[in-house]
């Protein structure tokens, strides 16, 4: 069946793998951007576009009109300045969520929230649904966000929440192309914790189900379907471009150290409206050591994974990568 679809978050780079999916499986798509070049990225993927903010309610309002289903993608761990992941994600959610009381057409709204919820569970398996434990300020304001989620579910809006491990795909940042291709990638702690990852194809067809499919629950872990380590998954993607597998401080510089050094990063980058990178939540998230369970959406949604370990999804975006360099 052919909806009509809101997509939050049009621009990034989760929503240019759904959108055309989505396309392509006949819905109809009206992305949010919030300038006028995005808009146009959007709409070479066949959404029609409107530019603007979460706040702004003329603009939520015009992308809502019609919507079948939302997806709401627009969020991240820190923008520029004042853009903290406080007024990014719970603010950002409140605002949409005002402007869903005015659309009783909607059918599914899907938030894309983040493992991150669970904080760091020191190499332990968390359920679907298993409560949250933030330890950092953006999986505080995806929790803080959830619960604004989770009130308007009790109200009776069509409520899924999508708790994301680290999405990678060709060109995403979470792989440290860059830094392992210059030898460059020094990460922090000893490499030895867990990591939740999930390939962005997967994680698409996750999205897709938990937007058109009924549901059971409320809350969805989006995994792949085995754990790797921080040390196997950058030495696999080092090998894959042919760059220096990565170095860890922990040996070298104290946690105490690190942390205060990316707090005042954080500070200063943030005076100057400028995004800072080495933030302390940015160390926390890379040292943080979970394992994931996705029961539900392999029981509820029958969810099958293209790449069920990270290894799998690896080795596929190696393919891209020798083709793009011309190589066999
Ligand atoms: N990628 C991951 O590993 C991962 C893991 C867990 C959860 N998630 C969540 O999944 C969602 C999509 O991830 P992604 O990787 O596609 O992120 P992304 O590439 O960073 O894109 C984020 C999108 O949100 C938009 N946005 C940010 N703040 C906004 C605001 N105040 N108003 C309107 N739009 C705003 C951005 O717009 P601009 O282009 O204008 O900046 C961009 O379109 C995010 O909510 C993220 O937190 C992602």
């Amino acid at each position: 069946m052919s909806d009509h679809v809101f997509v939050t978050g049009a621009s990034g780079r989760v929503a240019a793998s759904l959108i055309p999916r989505l396309v392509a499986a006949g819905h109809t798509v009206t992305g949010l951007a919030r300038s006028k070049a995005k808009a146009q990225r959007v709409r070479a993927f066949g959404a029609t576009c409107v530019v603007g903010e979460l706040s702004h309610p003329t603009v939520m309002d015009e992308g809502l009109a019609g919507a079948v289903i939302v997806y709401h993608l627009a969020g991240g761990m820190r923008g520029a300045g004042i853009q903290t992941p406080d007024r990014i994600n719970r603010l950002g959610s409140l605002s949409l969520i005002d402007r869903l009381e005015h659309a009783p057409q909607v059918k599914a709204i899907v938030f894309a929230s983040s493992c991150a919820v669970y904080g760091d569970q020191s190499g332990a398996a968390v359920e679907d649904g298993s409560p949250a434990r933030p330890h950092t300020r953006y999986g505080a304001s995806k929790a803080a966000a959830e619960e604004a989620f989770e009130q308007a579910h009790r109200r009776g809006m069509p409520v899924r929440i999508a708790r994301l491990a680290a999405v990678y795909g060709a060109g995403f940042p979470f792989l440290l192309e860059d830094w392992i291709r210059s030898g460059r990638a020094w990460l922090p702690g000893d490499g030895t914790n867990s990591i939740p990852t999930i390939h962005v194809d997967d994680a698409v067809e996750a999205l897709v189900r938990l937007g058109t499919q009924p549901t059971q629950h409320v809350h969805y872990n989006v995994a792949d379907c085995d754990s790797i380590t921080s040390h196997e998954f950058y030495t696999a993607v080092a090998q894959a471009i042919e760059g220096s597998a990565p170095r860890y401080w922990s040996p070298l510089v104290p946690r105490a150290a690190s942390l205060a050094a990316a707090r005042l990063n954080e500070r200063i980058q943030s005076k100057v409206a400028m995004r800072p990178r080495f933030t302390p939540d940015a160390i926390r998230l890379m040292t943080a050591s979970i394992k994931v369970r996705t029961d539900r959406l392999r029981d509820d949604l029958g969810m099958t994974w293209m790449y069920p370990t990270a290894r799998v999804g690896l080795d596929s975006i190696l393919g891209v990568q020798q083709s793009r360099a011309g190589r066999p």
